[in-house]
């Protein structure tokens, strides 16, 4: 285990655990950093045909590290950055990617799920996008992604309101379901599955879109609302935007 990442790989299958359940598995930039580097090493390891994303105890994730948004807030973030490179890295792999997800999946964490090619949700899985709760805006393409998968007016609901979506599939059955799913995938011709998925997916598109999301989301974290939602969960109160300017 790398910096609250579990690597493992077998019969062909790379898989991805969050490993930081005391903290909700909240993503840190040193976790992108080993998210990034595994799933761009699998593009030309012949031995991983499949990549499973799944998270340890009762959540997927609580998506991005609210502590590390406030210190990049303050400017004072000095250690490379990894997230945008691990959200370009997901967007360009063309090995299927797998996740399992129960409980909650919180901004990153759902929005990472619409570039997998199998999501399999647990009955309690709960995605949200709270971007807008934060003063920030929808990152990794899903601005793009979310209503083309979900229609317009559901994910504009998703984004303004961030209210979390329920699933079904029992708990139980989650991960023999995606070790199921990835174990068909594994037996494919990788050649082909990588093929179709550069067909399906304009590679060139989200790039694009996650560099437009990228200076927007920049900016956003320099804002005086951002910092007021920061604060707020610090101080595990709600937040008061109507005492800072837009
Ligand atoms: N970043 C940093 N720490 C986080 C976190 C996050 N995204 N999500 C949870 N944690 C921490 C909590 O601060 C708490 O730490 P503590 O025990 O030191 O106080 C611990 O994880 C447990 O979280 P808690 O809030 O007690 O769990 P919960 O089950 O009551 O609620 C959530 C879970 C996910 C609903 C809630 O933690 C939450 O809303 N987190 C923030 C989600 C978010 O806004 N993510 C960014 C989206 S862009």
């Amino acid at each position: 285990m790398t910096e609250h990442v579990k690597i493992e790989k077998a019969d062909g299958i790379l898989t991805l655990t969050f490993a930081r359940p005391d903290k909700k598995n909240a993503l840190t930039n040193a976790m992108y950093g080993v998210l990034a580097d595994a799933i761009a090493a699998a593009e030309t390891d012949k031995a991983t045909r499949v990549i499973v994303l799944r998270g340890e105890g009762d959540m997927f994730t609580a998506g991005n590290d609210v502590g590390e948004f406030a210190t990049m807030a303050t400017g004072n973030f000095r250690d490379e950055r990894h997230d945008s490179r691990c959200d370009e890295t997901i967007a360009r792999s063309t090995r299927p990617l797998v996740a399992a997800v129960q409980g909650r999946a919180v901004g990153i964490g759902t929005t990472m799920l619409l570039h997998c090619d199998f999501v399999v949700l647990a009955e309690n899985a709960q995605l949200s996008t709270p971007f807008v709760n934060l003063a920030l805006v929808p990152e990794a393409a899903s601005s793009l992604l979310l209503p083309l998968r979900i229609g317009y007016a559901r994910a504009y609901e998703m984004f303004a309101l961030g209210e979390p979506v329920d699933a079904k599939t029992a708990l139980d059955k989650l991960h023999a379901e995606a070790a199921h799913v990835a174990a068909r995938l594994a037996k494919l011709p990788t050649g082909s599955l990588a093929t179709t998925k550069k067909l399906m997916r304009n590679a060139g598109v989200l790039l694009a879109q996650i560099g437009a999301e990228s200076e927007r989301f920049a900016e956003r974290l320099q804002t005086a609302e951002a910092r007021e939602a920061f604060a707020a969960f610090a101080e595990k109160r709600a937040p008061d935007f109507a005492k800072v300017a837009g």
